[in-house]
Protein backbone atom coordinates (compact mmCIF):
# COMPACT_ATOMS: atom_id res chain seq x y z
CA UNK A 1 0.00 0.00 0.00
CA UNK A 2 2.35 2.72 1.13
CA UNK A 3 4.79 0.97 -1.33
CA UNK A 4 2.61 2.24 -4.46
CA UNK A 5 3.41 5.57 -3.25
CA UNK A 6 6.96 5.01 -3.66
CA UNK A 7 6.37 3.64 -7.05
CA UNK A 8 5.05 6.58 -8.62
CA UNK A 9 7.39 8.83 -7.15
CA UNK A 10 10.45 10.65 -8.42
CA UNK A 11 13.51 8.41 -7.95
CA UNK A 12 14.41 10.04 -5.16
CA UNK A 13 12.11 9.96 -1.85
CA UNK A 14 13.28 11.76 0.97
CA UNK A 15 11.60 11.00 4.69
CA UNK A 16 12.06 13.29 7.57
CA UNK A 17 10.39 13.04 11.10
CA UNK A 18 8.22 16.97 11.45
CA UNK A 19 8.63 17.15 14.94
CA UNK A 20 11.05 16.44 17.81
CA UNK A 21 11.89 12.93 15.96
CA UNK A 22 9.81 9.01 17.04
CA UNK A 23 7.12 9.46 14.78
CA UNK A 24 7.05 6.32 13.71
CA UNK A 25 9.73 6.73 10.68
CA UNK A 26 11.04 3.11 11.08
CA UNK A 27 7.96 1.56 9.73
CA UNK A 28 7.12 3.79 7.12
CA UNK A 29 10.64 3.40 6.05
CA UNK A 30 10.13 0.09 6.09
CA UNK A 31 6.80 0.35 3.49
CA UNK A 32 8.43 2.28 1.27
CA UNK A 33 11.85 -0.18 1.02
CA UNK A 34 9.88 -2.61 -0.89
CA UNK A 35 9.99 -0.22 -4.22
CA UNK A 36 13.69 1.53 -3.67
CA UNK A 37 16.73 -0.06 -5.04
CA UNK A 38 18.63 2.17 -1.82
CA UNK A 39 17.97 2.91 1.56
CA UNK A 40 20.44 5.69 3.20
CA UNK A 41 21.00 7.37 6.68
CA UNK A 42 22.11 10.89 5.41
CA UNK A 43 22.68 12.29 9.46
CA UNK A 44 22.81 11.58 13.14
CA UNK A 45 24.03 8.28 14.26
CA UNK A 46 23.31 5.72 16.58
CA UNK A 47 21.29 8.60 19.27
CA UNK A 48 18.33 7.56 16.60
CA UNK A 49 16.07 3.99 16.84
CA UNK A 50 14.05 2.72 14.41
CA UNK A 51 11.75 0.74 15.31
CA UNK A 52 10.26 -2.11 12.50
CA UNK A 53 7.80 -4.32 13.40
CA UNK A 54 8.65 -7.47 11.00
CA UNK A 55 5.19 -9.82 10.41
CA UNK A 56 4.99 -13.03 11.43
CA UNK A 57 5.17 -14.82 8.00
CA UNK A 58 8.54 -14.02 8.13
CA UNK A 59 11.47 -16.35 9.81
CA UNK A 60 12.73 -13.07 10.57
CA UNK A 61 9.03 -12.15 12.56
CA UNK A 62 9.13 -9.50 15.55
CA UNK A 63 10.28 -6.30 16.26
CA UNK A 64 13.84 -4.86 15.48
CA UNK A 65 15.49 -1.76 16.58
CA UNK A 66 17.97 -0.27 14.02
CA UNK A 67 20.08 2.65 15.79
CA UNK A 68 22.35 3.08 12.92
CA UNK A 69 21.86 0.46 10.05
CA UNK A 70 19.68 1.63 7.47
CA UNK A 71 15.83 0.39 7.77
CA UNK A 72 16.16 -1.04 4.08
CA UNK A 73 18.03 -4.13 5.59
CA UNK A 74 15.09 -6.21 6.11
CA UNK A 75 14.65 -6.32 2.37
CA UNK A 76 16.76 -8.88 0.64
CA UNK A 77 17.15 -6.88 -2.51
CA UNK A 78 17.84 -3.40 -0.98
CA UNK A 79 21.36 -1.95 -0.60
CA UNK A 80 21.90 0.51 2.63
CA UNK A 81 24.07 2.85 2.73
CA UNK A 82 25.14 4.82 5.57
CA UNK A 83 25.78 8.36 4.20
CA UNK A 84 29.04 10.69 4.97
CA UNK A 85 26.46 12.82 6.85
CA UNK A 86 26.12 10.21 9.56
CA UNK A 87 28.29 10.04 12.58
CA UNK A 88 29.67 6.11 13.30
CA UNK A 89 30.51 5.03 16.09
CA UNK A 90 32.65 1.71 14.69
CA UNK A 91 32.29 -0.15 17.78
CA UNK A 92 28.36 -0.12 18.22
CA UNK A 93 28.54 -0.35 14.47
CA UNK A 94 30.05 -3.92 14.39
CA UNK A 95 27.53 -4.88 17.37
CA UNK A 96 24.66 -3.63 15.73
CA UNK A 97 25.30 -5.90 12.53
CA UNK A 98 26.22 -8.68 14.96
CA UNK A 99 22.74 -8.36 16.73
CA UNK A 100 20.63 -7.93 13.03
CA UNK A 101 22.77 -11.03 11.46
CA UNK A 102 21.67 -12.81 15.07
CA UNK A 103 18.16 -12.19 14.07
CA UNK A 104 18.60 -14.15 11.44
CA UNK A 105 18.53 -10.93 8.29
CA UNK A 106 21.89 -11.18 6.06
CA UNK A 107 24.21 -8.07 6.24
CA UNK A 108 27.09 -8.23 4.21
CA UNK A 109 29.72 -5.69 4.25
CA UNK A 110 30.45 -4.09 0.09
CA UNK A 111 26.55 -5.88 -0.84
CA UNK A 112 23.99 -4.63 1.05
CA UNK A 113 25.55 -2.74 3.48
CA UNK A 114 28.37 0.26 2.57
CA UNK A 115 29.72 2.82 4.71
CA UNK A 116 30.93 6.24 3.33
CA UNK A 117 34.43 6.63 3.54
CA UNK A 118 33.99 10.50 4.88
CA UNK A 119 31.35 9.43 7.15
CA UNK A 120 32.98 10.73 10.52
CA UNK A 121 34.01 8.51 13.33
CA UNK A 122 32.42 8.52 17.24
CA UNK A 123 35.48 8.78 19.60
CA UNK A 124 35.06 6.69 23.28
CA UNK A 125 36.28 10.45 24.13
CA UNK A 126 33.07 11.98 22.88
CA UNK A 127 30.54 10.13 25.23
CA UNK A 128 32.88 11.28 27.89
CA UNK A 129 32.79 14.77 26.67
CA UNK A 130 29.01 14.32 25.80
CA UNK A 131 28.41 13.36 29.89
CA UNK A 132 30.64 16.47 30.63
CA UNK A 133 28.86 18.80 28.75
CA UNK A 134 25.47 18.00 30.03
CA UNK A 135 27.03 18.01 33.51
CA UNK A 136 28.25 21.86 33.38
CA UNK A 137 25.64 23.05 31.86
CA UNK A 138 23.62 21.69 35.11
CA UNK A 139 19.99 23.56 34.58
CA UNK A 140 20.23 24.32 31.01
CA UNK A 141 21.16 20.71 29.61
CA UNK A 142 19.97 19.57 26.55
CA UNK A 143 18.95 15.79 27.81
CA UNK A 144 21.38 14.42 25.40
CA UNK A 145 21.39 10.58 24.50
CA UNK A 146 25.02 10.66 25.95
CA UNK A 147 26.33 8.75 22.51
CA UNK A 148 28.79 11.31 21.61
CA UNK A 149 27.01 13.02 18.74
CA UNK A 150 27.21 16.67 19.57
CA UNK A 151 30.96 16.38 20.21
CA UNK A 152 31.86 13.93 17.11
CA UNK A 153 29.75 16.86 15.02
CA UNK A 154 31.79 19.90 16.80
CA UNK A 155 35.45 18.02 15.95
CA UNK A 156 34.08 17.46 12.17
CA UNK A 157 33.73 21.65 12.26
CA UNK A 158 36.95 21.93 13.95
CA UNK A 159 38.68 20.25 11.24
CA UNK A 160 40.02 17.82 13.92
CA UNK A 161 37.18 14.91 13.44
CA UNK A 162 38.38 11.16 12.15
CA UNK A 163 36.55 9.68 8.48
CA UNK A 164 35.68 6.22 8.40
CA UNK A 165 38.25 6.13 5.63
CA UNK A 166 40.92 6.42 8.35
CA UNK A 167 40.27 3.08 9.80
CA UNK A 168 41.27 1.15 7.09
CA UNK A 169 44.55 3.58 6.69
CA UNK A 170 46.93 3.14 9.78
CA UNK A 171 49.27 5.66 8.91
CA UNK A 172 46.22 8.42 9.03
CA UNK A 173 44.62 6.86 11.67
CA UNK A 174 47.52 7.04 14.10
CA UNK A 175 48.31 10.46 13.05
CA UNK A 176 44.99 12.02 13.33
CA UNK A 177 44.22 10.26 16.70
CA UNK A 178 47.75 11.93 18.13
CA UNK A 179 46.67 15.48 17.07
CA UNK A 180 43.62 14.50 18.77
CA UNK A 181 44.77 13.14 22.03
CA UNK A 182 46.90 16.76 21.87
CA UNK A 183 44.22 18.84 21.81
CA UNK A 184 41.66 17.15 23.84
CA UNK A 185 44.20 15.98 26.27
CA UNK A 186 45.33 19.33 27.22
CA UNK A 187 42.15 20.07 28.95
CA UNK A 188 40.62 16.47 29.58
CA UNK A 189 42.63 15.68 32.51
CA UNK A 190 42.16 19.42 33.98
CA UNK A 191 38.59 18.62 34.21
CA UNK A 192 38.76 15.32 35.63
CA UNK A 193 38.05 13.37 32.11
CA UNK A 194 39.91 10.31 31.54
CA UNK A 195 42.55 11.35 28.58
CA UNK A 196 42.94 9.10 25.19
CA UNK A 197 45.30 6.51 24.75
CA UNK A 198 46.26 6.50 21.64
CA UNK A 199 47.87 2.98 21.27
CA UNK A 200 44.27 1.61 22.81
CA UNK A 201 42.52 3.68 20.65
CA UNK A 202 44.39 2.48 17.68
CA UNK A 203 44.37 -0.59 18.30
CA UNK A 204 40.39 -0.96 19.11
CA UNK A 205 39.72 1.10 15.75
CA UNK A 206 41.80 -0.77 13.53
CA UNK A 207 40.19 -3.74 14.54
CA UNK A 208 36.99 -1.88 13.81
CA UNK A 209 38.06 -0.81 10.44
CA UNK A 210 39.13 -4.39 9.48
CA UNK A 211 35.54 -5.69 10.50
CA UNK A 212 33.54 -3.49 8.27
CA UNK A 213 36.99 -2.88 5.52
CA UNK A 214 34.84 -4.47 2.89
CA UNK A 215 31.94 -1.92 3.51
CA UNK A 216 33.91 1.26 3.77
CA UNK A 217 33.47 2.93 -0.08
CA UNK A 218 33.10 6.17 -1.37
CA UNK A 219 29.24 6.11 -1.14
CA UNK A 220 28.42 9.22 -2.81
CA UNK A 221 29.99 7.97 -6.11
CA UNK A 222 27.70 5.02 -6.21
CA UNK A 223 24.82 7.24 -5.02
CA UNK A 224 25.55 9.79 -8.21
CA UNK A 225 25.97 6.77 -9.96
CA UNK A 226 22.69 5.01 -8.63
CA UNK A 227 20.57 8.14 -9.68
CA UNK A 228 22.12 8.47 -13.41
CA UNK A 229 20.76 4.66 -13.99
CA UNK A 230 17.12 5.94 -12.62
CA UNK A 231 17.76 3.56 -9.32
CA UNK A 232 14.66 4.28 -6.84
CA UNK A 233 16.84 5.80 -3.83
CA UNK A 234 15.06 6.36 -0.41
CA UNK A 235 16.59 8.86 2.16
CA UNK A 236 15.92 7.56 5.40
CA UNK A 237 15.48 10.91 7.79
CA UNK A 238 16.75 10.69 11.42
CA UNK A 239 15.50 12.87 14.05
CA UNK A 240 13.24 15.29 13.14
CA UNK A 241 12.95 18.58 11.52
CA UNK A 242 12.47 20.10 15.22
CA UNK A 243 15.78 19.24 16.26
CA UNK A 244 17.67 20.17 13.32
CA UNK A 245 20.95 21.94 14.19
CA UNK A 246 19.31 25.53 12.33
CA UNK A 247 15.86 24.76 11.63
CA UNK A 248 14.97 23.70 15.15
CA UNK A 249 14.19 24.78 19.02
CA UNK A 250 18.27 25.60 19.24
CA UNK A 251 19.51 25.48 21.35
CA UNK A 252 17.63 22.35 22.40
CA UNK A 253 18.21 19.77 18.98
CA UNK A 254 20.94 17.96 17.90
CA UNK A 255 24.51 18.17 15.88
CA UNK A 256 23.22 17.33 12.67
CA UNK A 257 21.15 18.60 10.03
CA UNK A 258 18.08 16.05 10.20
CA UNK A 259 15.37 17.83 8.04
CA UNK A 260 15.41 17.34 4.40
CA UNK A 261 18.85 20.04 3.60
CA UNK A 262 21.06 17.00 5.10
CA UNK A 263 20.13 14.65 2.57
CA UNK A 264 21.91 16.53 -0.18
CA UNK A 265 25.49 17.71 2.19
CA UNK A 266 25.01 14.21 4.29
CA UNK A 267 25.16 12.13 0.84
CA UNK A 268 26.55 13.91 -2.01
CA UNK A 269 23.87 13.78 -4.14
CA UNK A 270 22.84 17.08 -5.77
CA UNK A 271 19.65 18.83 -4.74
CA UNK A 272 17.47 17.74 -8.07
CA UNK A 273 13.89 17.03 -7.89
CA UNK A 274 13.13 15.15 -4.81
CA UNK A 275 9.58 14.05 -3.10
CA UNK A 276 9.88 14.80 0.69
CA UNK A 277 7.87 12.66 2.77
CA UNK A 278 6.96 13.91 6.36
CA UNK A 279 6.16 11.88 9.24
CA UNK A 280 4.07 12.81 12.12
CA UNK A 281 2.32 11.11 15.05
CA UNK A 282 -1.22 12.05 15.55
CA UNK A 283 -0.28 14.01 19.06
CA UNK A 284 3.18 15.66 19.55
CA UNK A 285 6.24 14.04 21.62
CA UNK A 286 9.75 14.72 22.50
CA UNK A 287 12.50 13.65 24.37
CA UNK A 288 14.96 15.38 26.21
CA UNK A 289 14.91 19.13 27.62
CA UNK A 290 13.63 22.07 25.36
CA UNK A 291 9.93 23.84 25.07
CA UNK A 292 6.74 21.34 24.16
CA UNK A 293 4.30 24.46 23.91
CA UNK A 294 1.38 21.58 23.68
CA UNK A 295 3.09 19.20 26.52
CA UNK A 296 0.59 17.51 28.76
CA UNK A 297 1.95 17.34 32.45
CA UNK A 298 -1.42 15.68 33.86
CA UNK A 299 -3.18 12.74 33.83
CA UNK A 300 -4.03 12.91 30.00
CA UNK A 301 -0.43 13.13 29.34
CA UNK A 302 -0.15 10.10 31.13
CA UNK A 303 -2.37 8.06 29.73
CA UNK A 304 -1.28 9.23 26.17
CA UNK A 305 2.31 7.96 26.89
CA UNK A 306 0.76 4.90 28.52
CA UNK A 307 -1.37 4.18 25.38
CA UNK A 308 0.91 5.08 22.81
CA UNK A 309 3.81 2.94 24.56
CA UNK A 310 5.92 6.26 24.58
CA UNK A 311 9.28 5.08 25.75
CA UNK A 312 12.52 6.22 23.68
CA UNK A 313 13.80 3.55 21.83
CA UNK A 314 17.56 4.27 22.26
CA UNK A 315 17.59 4.94 25.76
CA UNK A 316 14.04 4.23 27.20
CA UNK A 317 13.10 7.51 28.75
CA UNK A 318 9.27 7.70 29.25
CA UNK A 319 8.50 10.44 26.14
CA UNK A 320 6.85 14.10 26.88
CA UNK A 321 3.64 14.05 25.45
CA UNK A 322 1.08 16.81 24.60
CA UNK A 323 -1.06 17.83 21.63
CA UNK A 324 -0.57 18.04 18.16
CA UNK A 325 0.57 21.22 17.43
CA UNK A 326 -0.31 22.66 13.50
CA UNK A 327 2.03 25.15 14.40
CA UNK A 328 5.31 23.90 14.35
CA UNK A 329 3.71 21.46 11.64
CA UNK A 330 3.39 23.99 9.58
CA UNK A 331 6.78 25.13 10.46
CA UNK A 332 8.36 22.15 9.68
CA UNK A 333 6.53 21.07 6.40
CA UNK A 334 7.68 24.71 5.06
CA UNK A 335 11.10 23.73 6.03
CA UNK A 336 11.05 20.51 4.85
CA UNK A 337 9.51 20.97 1.86
CA UNK A 338 7.12 18.23 2.69
CA UNK A 339 4.45 17.23 -0.40
CA UNK A 340 2.30 14.89 2.15
CA UNK A 341 1.91 13.67 5.42
CA UNK A 342 1.94 9.82 6.98
CA UNK A 343 0.32 10.27 10.16
CA UNK A 344 0.78 7.91 12.57
CA UNK A 345 -0.32 6.22 15.77
CA UNK A 346 -4.07 7.58 14.78
CA UNK A 347 -5.12 4.31 17.02
CA UNK A 348 -3.04 5.86 20.26
CA UNK A 349 -6.15 8.33 19.82
CA UNK A 350 -8.97 5.41 21.11
CA UNK A 351 -10.94 7.00 23.86
CA UNK A 352 -10.24 10.38 24.81
CA UNK A 353 -13.13 12.76 24.97
CA UNK A 354 -11.83 15.50 23.37
CA UNK A 355 -8.63 15.55 21.35
CA UNK A 356 -6.82 19.10 20.93
CA UNK A 357 -4.73 21.08 17.99
CA UNK A 358 -3.27 23.98 19.01
CA UNK A 359 -4.12 26.24 15.96
CA UNK A 360 -1.79 29.60 17.08
CA UNK A 361 0.35 31.05 19.91
CA UNK A 362 0.05 33.50 22.55
CA UNK A 363 3.18 35.20 22.74
CA UNK A 364 3.97 36.94 26.18
CA UNK A 365 2.80 40.44 25.10
CA UNK A 366 -0.52 39.11 24.45
CA UNK A 367 -0.42 38.94 20.85
CA UNK A 368 -1.31 36.14 18.84
CA UNK A 369 0.59 34.17 15.91
CA UNK A 370 0.69 31.17 13.45
CA UNK A 371 4.08 31.23 12.75
CA UNK A 372 6.56 29.37 14.64
CA UNK A 373 9.08 31.48 16.75
CA UNK A 374 12.68 31.32 17.12
CA UNK A 375 13.01 32.26 20.23
CA UNK A 376 10.58 32.24 23.36
CA UNK A 377 8.96 29.42 22.42
CA UNK A 378 8.66 28.52 26.31
CA UNK A 379 7.02 31.27 26.95
CA UNK A 380 3.99 30.86 24.46
CA UNK A 381 0.80 30.00 25.35
CA UNK A 382 -0.86 27.23 22.40
CA UNK A 383 -4.65 27.79 21.77
CA UNK A 384 -6.78 25.72 21.07
CA UNK A 385 -9.62 24.17 18.74
CA UNK A 386 -11.14 21.43 20.60
CA UNK A 387 -12.40 18.28 18.64
CA UNK A 388 -14.63 15.28 19.92
CA UNK A 389 -12.69 12.02 20.45
CA UNK A 390 -13.89 8.89 19.34
CA UNK A 391 -14.14 5.51 21.23
CA UNK A 392 -14.14 2.83 18.41
CA UNK A 393 -10.49 0.66 18.02
CA UNK A 394 -8.87 1.71 14.72
CA UNK A 395 -6.62 -1.26 14.32
CA UNK A 396 -8.46 -3.16 11.65
CA UNK A 397 -9.80 -0.31 9.64
CA UNK A 398 -7.89 0.19 5.96
CA UNK A 399 -10.15 2.76 4.14
CA UNK A 400 -10.63 6.39 5.27
CA UNK A 401 -14.48 5.74 4.53
CA UNK A 402 -14.35 3.33 7.20
CA UNK A 403 -12.85 5.55 9.72
CA UNK A 404 -15.28 6.41 12.89
CA UNK A 405 -16.91 10.01 11.76
CA UNK A 406 -15.16 11.91 14.39
CA UNK A 407 -11.14 10.17 13.76
CA UNK A 408 -11.83 11.27 9.86
CA UNK A 409 -12.85 15.08 11.20
CA UNK A 410 -9.65 15.27 13.46
CA UNK A 411 -7.17 13.99 10.15
CA UNK A 412 -9.60 16.77 7.99
CA UNK A 413 -8.56 19.39 11.07
CA UNK A 414 -5.16 18.64 10.84
CA UNK A 415 -5.09 19.04 6.97
CA UNK A 416 -6.75 21.76 6.72
CA UNK A 417 -4.53 24.03 9.61
CA UNK A 418 -1.27 22.62 8.24
CA UNK A 419 -2.29 22.48 4.59
CA UNK A 420 -0.87 19.09 3.97
CA UNK A 421 -2.75 16.28 2.74
CA UNK A 422 -2.52 13.20 5.30
CA UNK A 423 -2.38 10.43 2.36
CA UNK A 424 -1.35 7.54 4.53
CA UNK A 425 -2.44 7.17 8.40
CA UNK A 426 -0.91 4.50 10.19
CA UNK A 427 -3.07 2.75 12.71
CA UNK A 428 -0.86 0.19 14.45
CA UNK A 429 2.61 -1.15 14.43
CA UNK A 430 2.52 -3.79 12.53
CA UNK A 431 3.40 -3.72 8.35
CA UNK A 432 -0.35 -3.65 7.09
CA UNK A 433 -1.80 -1.94 9.78
CA UNK A 434 -2.33 1.56 7.13
CA UNK A 435 -5.12 3.73 5.46
CA UNK A 436 -3.66 4.72 2.18
CA UNK A 437 -6.11 7.60 0.33
P1 LIG B 1 21.93 14.13 20.93
O1 LIG B 1 21.52 13.92 19.51
O2 LIG B 1 22.26 12.85 21.64
O3 LIG B 1 23.01 15.15 21.06
O4 LIG B 1 20.67 14.73 21.72
C1 LIG B 1 20.17 16.04 21.45
C2 LIG B 1 18.65 16.06 21.58
O5 LIG B 1 18.08 15.31 20.53
C3 LIG B 1 18.12 15.44 22.87
O6 LIG B 1 16.95 16.14 23.26
C4 LIG B 1 17.73 14.03 22.45
O7 LIG B 1 16.73 13.48 23.28
C5 LIG B 1 17.22 14.30 21.06
N1 LIG B 1 17.33 13.14 20.16
C6 LIG B 1 18.43 12.67 19.55
N2 LIG B 1 18.13 11.62 18.78
C7 LIG B 1 16.81 11.43 18.87
C8 LIG B 1 15.90 10.50 18.26
O8 LIG B 1 16.26 9.64 17.45
N3 LIG B 1 14.60 10.63 18.61
C9 LIG B 1 14.16 11.60 19.47
N4 LIG B 1 14.97 12.48 20.06
C10 LIG B 1 16.29 12.40 19.76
Amino acid sequence: MLAALFRCAMPTTCVVGILWGDEGKGKVIDYLAADADFVVRFGGGHNAGHTLVLPDSLPTAGKIVLHLVPSGIVREHTVNIIGNGVVVDPLHLCREIAMVQERGIPVELGRNLLISERAHVILAAHRRQDAWGEQVRSSGRIGTTGRGIGPAYSDRCARVGLRMGDLIRPDNLRRALQGIAEQKNAWFGPVGLESIDVEQQFAELSEAGERLRAGIVDAGAVLRRARNDGRRILMEGAQGCLLDLEQGTYPFVTSSHASTGGSFSGTGLPPHAMRTIGIVKAYATRVGEGPFPTELHGEVGERLRKAGNEYGSTTGRPRRCGWFDTVAVRYSGAVSGADELVLTNLDVLQGFDTLRLAVAYRLPDGSLTEQFPAFDLERVEPVFEDLPGFTENLREVRRFEDLPANARAYVQAIEQRTGLQARTISVGPGRDQVIKR
